[in-house]
């Protein structure tokens, strides 16, 4: 069997209350999984943590077969430049700025060349030209998908990344993320209140009485 893309260890971590503790956690190359639970469970916490955006108060994560806590400011920061694809439940695009500058500013911090078919498969390519807070929520969030995946990550954290969009373009979305780690060998990790958008990942888990379960 191949080494894990991501491998999390006895995670436990509190706010102002106990979030979790013991999560334990496993994902391989070309896996997807979906993390499902109620609001204000943790799941956002929880993708932070195994994204490298959040050490937790206990556990280890194991990320592209290294350990995150042990690593230097500057080797993070090269993994989320190079290898970390991130697609925030607040899209945190650059407002002033195009859909096309926006994406242009991940190409060029990764080295790599913007796909022009991924922009047609997402259909954003007639927005390029846009500044993003001229765009609506669900063109906004596929801008932010498109950047996330345009610097060929080796694995996407997506937190809600269909939440605004209709069952048509969700579905687009899911078959965009679903076909790149197929292609590239990479692998997916999000979170969705949607059990539709979860049954169409490999495993699903729910996040629940500080445990993760898979179900
Ligand atoms: N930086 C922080 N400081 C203090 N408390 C926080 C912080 N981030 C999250 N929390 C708290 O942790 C709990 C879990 O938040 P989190 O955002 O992980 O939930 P969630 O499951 O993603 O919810 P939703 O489905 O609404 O997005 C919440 O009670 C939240 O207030
Ligand atoms: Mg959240």
């Amino acid at each position: 069997m191949s080494t894990p893309t991501l491998q999390a260890t006895s995670i436990s971590h509190k706010f102002d209350y106990p979030l979790f503790s013991d999560i334990n956690f496993t994902l391989y190359p070309r896996e997807s999984a979906a993390i499902i639970g109620r609001s204000g469970s943790g799941k956002s916490t929880l993708l932070h943590i195994f994204s490298t955006f959040l050490q937790p108060n206990g556990g280890k994560v194991k990320l592209l077969d290294r350990d995150l806590y042990t690593l230097t400011q500057s080797e993070l920061e090269k993994m989320r430049r190079y290898e970390i694809g991130i697609v925030f439940q607040f899209h945190y695009l650059f407002k002033g700025m195009s859909a096309m500058e926006n994406i242009s500013i991940a190409s060029m911090l990764s080295g790599e060349k913007i796909d022009e078919k991924l922009l047609c498969d997402l259909q954003i390519e007639g927005l390029m030209g846009q500044k993003i807070s001229e765009l609506s929520g669900g063109q906004q969030q596929r801008v932010s998908i498109a950047r996330a995946l345009c610097k060929k990550p080796r694995i996407i954290f997506a937190d809600e990344p269909t939440g605004n969009l209709d069952k048509e373009t969700a579905n687009i979305v899911m078959d965009v993320l679903l076909s790149y780690i197929k292609e590239e060998n990479a692998t997916l990790l999000l979170v969705t209140h949607d059990m539709q958008i979860a049954e169409v990942c490999d495993k699903i888990y729910r996040l629940e009485d500080r445990g993760l379960r898979l179900i």
